[in-house]
């Protein structure tokens, strides 16, 4: 059976211009924020393989790129995607399988709840109750909500959105 999830690499051509970054810092941790900074203008995210290619031109180590990669986070510098997944979290989508459609979506687009694709295009996150709980569960993509959702049908509408066929 053909397999529908969404893999995307980050280029290779993208990996050489944020080496070349990171290697005018070798041995030099202090400025792991300025290579951050640079390397967000290439990549749309900070995916395991660009944290590694910052941590072996930089020569330090990985943890240290990841605890960085994860304070941005926290300050909402991280790129959001083209297209925001909101799952709600509150009780009647959780009673309802939120859990089930979270795990279809992450098989999906290979990325985890809070994280957002290596090409930029979906982030996928949670939210407090979207008002939508007469069709739960329930997510939003960007300003179109959907319920009833079984991890099949969420699957589709994903599918759509990986094919651009939205409105
Ligand atoms: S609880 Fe999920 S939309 Fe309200």
């Amino acid at each position: 059976m053909e397999r529908e999830s969404y893999v995307y690499k980050t280029p290779a051509s993208k990996l050489v211009q944020v080496a070349a970054i990171a290697a005018e810092y070798r041995d030099r941790p202090d400025m792991l924020m300025t290579v951050l900074i640079r390397a967000q203008k290439v990549v749309p995210a900070f995916s395991k393989a660009v944290a590694s290619v910052i941590a072996r031109e930089m020569n330090i180590p990985m943890n240290q790129v990841y605890s960085f990669v994860t304070f941005y986070a926290m300050l909402s510098v991280k790129p959001q995607g083209k297209y925001i997944v909101r799952m709600c979290k509150s009780a009647p989508c959780h009673v309802h399988g939120a859990k089930e459609i979270v795990e279809a979506i992450e098989e999906q687009l290979g990325i985890r709840i809070g994280e957002t694709t290596e090409d930029g295009r979906f982030t996928l996150e949670y939210c407090p109750c979207l008002g939508l709980c007469e069709i739960s569960p329930a997510i939003m993509i960007n300003d179109k909500a959907y319920g009833n959702l079984t991890p099949e049908s969420v699957k589709d509408i994903i599918k759509q959105y990986i094919r651009e066929d939205v409105e």
